[in-house]
């Protein structure tokens, strides 16, 4: 099974407070490899690295981050450089969302959105991406979304964050597939976390749920096998392929009449 890819090597996940990361770092755990887990929550973090060296007899390191501030990717590898840890695998997960119209949306939270979900990314993959270059091979997974797909109304900005996340993750992992080093963009639909709560977005009727369990393996099975990307589930990537098809304005269309606040 893929989550035994990197047994006995260090994987460093962020967002692994709850969740797709969450789940990231039990399966990694599950599969012999020793873990970095990062957010912002050292409460939480704390208490999952117990249950999880418990669990699985395995080493887990904690760092408390809020990707939001420029200077935190910096501040990880300082702490990983300080333990001599070399990540073999780096999973870029955390990120959030906000729904709603964006006229009405908070600037700052927009852009605090933007830093995390993009700019981080940019930061945790550049600086760890040498070392990886050096040794000839490493895993870099990007959490991306079945919204890097499309425009999504309601979600606009949110949903750039994640076109952003795949097609920087596509790029790289061809610029960089000659030093050994595998880059990949997992994809989930919507995906059973806290994600929706802090979003305020509800989930359409009409969409089927993963649980982030089922999302971590998916995107380690592909990261495994050295893939590009993953869109997660069989009806998510059949509408993905079906809307490639489409006018793009009338699959905006459709999207917006899916996620339109209630009560409009
Ligand atoms: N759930 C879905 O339907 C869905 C679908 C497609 C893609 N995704 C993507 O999946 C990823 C994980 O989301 P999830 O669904 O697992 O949501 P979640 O349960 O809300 O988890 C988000 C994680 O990101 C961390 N995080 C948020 N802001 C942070 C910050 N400023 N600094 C450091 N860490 C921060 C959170 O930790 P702290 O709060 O402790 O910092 C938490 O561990 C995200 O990139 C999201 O865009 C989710």
């Amino acid at each position: 099974m893929s989550r035994f890819s990197w047994k006995g090597q260090w994987a460093l996940v962020t967002g692994a407070s709850s969740g797709i990361g969450q789940a990231m770092a039990r399966e990694l755990a599950a599969g012999g490899a020793k873990l970095v887990l990062t957010a912002r929550r050292a409460d939480r973090l704390q208490a999952f690295a117990a249950e999880l060296s418990t669990e699985f007899s395995t080493e887990v390191e904690i760092f408390a981050a809020d990707l939001e501030k420029p200077e935190a990717p910096a501040e990880i590898l300082e702490f990983t450089n300080s333990k001599s840890i070399n990540p073999a695998l780096l999973v870029n997960n955390a990120g959030f969302g906000i729904f709603g119209e964006f006229r009405e949306m908070d600037l700052a939270r927009q852009l605090a959105m933007i830093q995390v979900n993009c700019s981080a990314v940019v930061a945790m993959t550049s600086l760890y991406l040498p070392a990886m270059i050096a040794r000839g091979s490493g895993d870099v997974l990007i959490v991306a979304s079945t919204a890097s797909f499309q425009a999504v109304p309601y979600q606009t900005a949110y949903a750039a964050t994640k076109a952003f996340d795949l097609i920087f993750a596509e790029g790289i992992a061809e610029e960089v597939k000659r030093f050994g080093v595998r880059v990949c963009a997992l994809c989930p639909g919507q995906t059973k976390s806290e994600f929706h709560e802090i979003a305020n977005e509800p989930i359409p009727k009409q969409m089927s749920v993963h649980t982030a369990r089922e999302v971590a393996r998916i995107g380690l099975d592909a990261m495994a096998a050295g893939k590009h990307h993953v869109i997660c589930g069989v009806s998510n990537r059949l509408g993905m392929e079906l809307q490639r098809l489409a006018p793009r304005r009338l699959v905006t269309a459709i999207s917006e009449r899916m996620f339109r606040p209630s009560g409009e």
